[in-house]
């Protein structure tokens, strides 16, 4: 089943292109339909350009009121059909209407073993410093349902690394980008070819 992607990135956009590139390589059936970013210097704009994919700079901040700014986010998501949501390394809230409206239908990405080192204020090189701070072994990705709180919903899949005793954050951070780049395609894949199933916290594909 094609989905209509919507990602959402307010960085680099390392995994944006990632899933890109696997829309290419047919490694997933799903495109890219959509690209928001609250970033205006985000690379993942200038990945939008660069591949033709519409996109919106698109925050809080240009509204003047959060029901404002959810309606605009909810018609631009109409206007494309999109009926899955990632967000890749997005560092705001998604307005809880929005969660409402689409869920089970919005993913998330983070570069460690949830519940361990997530939550408000833990995101890019803060998380793998924590991991080498408190003398994890291992670390590794998860991609997550979103719902109102901060990596709190269902997990979806998730794959470990070793911290080796030489680790830096960047060196940590450098390896578990690398599982997140397949990561994110291979949870798209489950939603295009599985049943998705919901007990619980349990996510399960049939
Ligand atoms: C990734 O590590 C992702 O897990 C986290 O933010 C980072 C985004 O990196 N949420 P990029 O912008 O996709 O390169």
């Amino acid at each position: 089943l094609k989905l209509n992607l919507c990602v959402f990135a307010s960085g680099k956009g390392s995994n944006l292109n990632s899933i890109i590139k696997s829309g290419i390589k047919n490694v997933i059936q799903s495109k890219v339909e959509l690209i928001i970013s609250n970033n205006l210097t985000s690379g993942a704009l200038e990945l939008a350009k660069k591949n033709n994919i519409p996109n919106y700079h698109l925050s809080l901040k240009q509204f003047i009121s959060e029901s404002e700014y959810s309606n605009k986010l909810i018609s631009v998501l109409q206007d494309y059909n999109i009926n899955l949501i990632i967000l890749a390394g997005y560092m705001k809230l998604i307005p809880s209407e929005v969660c409402r409206l689409y869920k089970n239908k919005i993913l998330n990405i983070h570069p460690s073993l949830i519940p361990s080192f997530c939550g408000q204020g833990l995101y890019g090189l803060k998380v793998h410093q924590a991991v080498l701070d408190y003398g994890a072994k291992v670390s590794g990705a998860t991609v997550h349902l979103v719902d109102e709180i901060y990596d709190h919903g269902a997990i979806v899949i998730q794959k470990s690394v070793k911290v080796n005793d030489d680790d830096t954050a960047e060196s940590l951070q450098k390896r578990i980008l690398k599982i997140e780049h397949k990561l994110l395609p291979e949870a798209i894949r489950l939603f295009e070819t599985k049943k998705f199933n919901f007990e619980e916290r349990k996510v399960f594909f049939t």
